[in-house]
């Protein structure tokens, strides 16, 4: 399945995207989706431009949450009218990037930055296009730490408020409200959180209704489809069909209104893979310590998430003679372990190992602690050149 000769000729680590599978991946999305239905990918999930400008050609829009994940989609080919644009804290600098490009919505977090984005736009005289984010208080089944749409995350509008700030926008000269905005973290498995949100945004649209608001264009539901990684080989494909088909069944759109997706993980998760050389095996009387040289520099989930990710020894001479690893990395740091007593076959200097289902949150998050280099990434069509 991997390309292993190619891999032993590079200087690791390295991450490698399958891009046959990107490809697939996409199709899926287009098979499962119709027309009212927009599809952001993520940026934050990975930005590599080659990875990048695929999903751009394929047709699909951006989901940006910085100036410098919009110059990116930009560079990579996505129009600005196809870029969403969120987060809490949006630099002046950041919002004028998004006004002179032209991108679809701001996503707002606040009145304070309803304010300063209708000043700014007045100041170029341009019209910003702006999307509430309302944090719908609806939990999701996931990590404590990418949960993002309970009254305790500091994510989007307190429903409270939303009348009001819908009134307030509507005032001003330098914005036109176009649509809701929701999102309730990462890595959902269950269908079932998507369908809580589906019913809290039908709750909300009758009650805007009720209070004589109407004609929202536009509902974004954010992302937040997880990925298989204990079995990525079974999975390959997040199942597409389930989670549009959620929506459809769940969410009550008005007439003409259009349906818009920010989805990361579930595009690029599987498609990538983080390639490591073993340095060392090391043992003492209680544990065997495999030492790669790719660390939490390289991928932070295992130590910042507890996350796992599958791992394979790709040059292995048997496949039988299974030894339990601990596999760390060489950062100095207790937290740069991978995983705790993992069975592998017998690992020894040189092997490569591959830790799968990286594609998403995995180079993109790479630091260069340690004054350690941050890792290349290959794609396909790199390593048949
Ligand atoms: N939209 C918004 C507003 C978001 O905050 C996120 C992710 C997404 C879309 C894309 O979510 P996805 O479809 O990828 O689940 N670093 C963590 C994940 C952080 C997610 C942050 N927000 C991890 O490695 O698990």
């Amino acid at each position: 399945m991997f390309p292993t000769e190619e891999f032993k000729k590079l200087q690791t680590p390295f991450y490698y995207y399958d891009t046959n599978l990107l490809r697939q991946t996409l199709q899926e999305i287009r098979e499962n989706t119709d027309g009212y239905m927009h599809v952001h990918y993520a940026v934050k999930a990975c930005a590599n431009p080659k990875i990048l400008s695929i999903i751009a050609q394929e047709g699909f829009g951006a989901d940006c949450v910085s100036g410098g994940e919009i110059r990116a989609a930009l560079q990579a080919g996505f129009p600005a009218n196809k870029i969403v644009y969120a987060g809490v804290g949006k630099s002046d600098w950041e919002i004028e990037l998004g006004l002179e490009a032209g991108i679809f919505a701001f996503n707002v977090e606040s009145i304070p930055e309803l304010e300063i984005i209708n000043e700014l736009a007045l100041l170029k005289g341009k019209k910003a296009r702006i999307a509430l984010r309302i944090n719908p208080n609806v939990g999701a089944h996931t990590h404590a730490n990418i949960t993002t749409g309970l009254a305790e995350n500091k994510f989007g509008i307190d429903m409270q408020d939303m009348e009001h700030i819908i009134s307030l926008a509507s005032e001003m000269k330098g914005v036109e409200f176009i649509g809701l905005h929701f999102h309730i973290g990462s890595q959902i498995l269950e269908m079932d959180d998507f369908a809580a949100l589906a019913r809290r945004i039908n709750e909300l649209q009758e009650r805007l209704e009720a209070s004589g608001i109407h004609a929202i264009e536009n509902i974004n539901v954010g992302g937040g489809l997880g990925i298989d990684y204990q079995e990525p080989d079974h999975n390959p494909i997040p199942d597409f069909h389930a989670y549009f088909e959620t929506y459809r069944k769940n969410l009550r759109l008005r007439p003409g209104q259009q349906l818009h997706f920010e989805l990361g993980r579930a595009i690029v998760g599987q498609c990538g893979t983080l390639i490591a050389r073993v340095l060392y095996i090391k043992s003492n009387p209680i544990k065997n310590f495999c030492i790669v040289d790719a660390g939490m520099t390289d991928l932070i989930r295992p130590a910042l998430y507890d996350a796992y990710h599958h791992i394979e020894n790709l040059t292995a001479e048997s496949s039988h003679d299974y030894v339990t690893y601990d596999v760390v990395g060489p950062i100095c740091e207790s937290s740069d372990v991978f995983i705790k007593n993992y069975g592998m076959p017998h690992t020894r200097r040189g092997d490569l190992i591959a830790f799968r289902s990286a594609g998403a949150y995995g180079e993109i998050m790479a630091s260069g602690y340690n004054c350690r280099t941050l890792p290349q990434g290959y794609t396909t069509e790199d390593l048949k050149a």
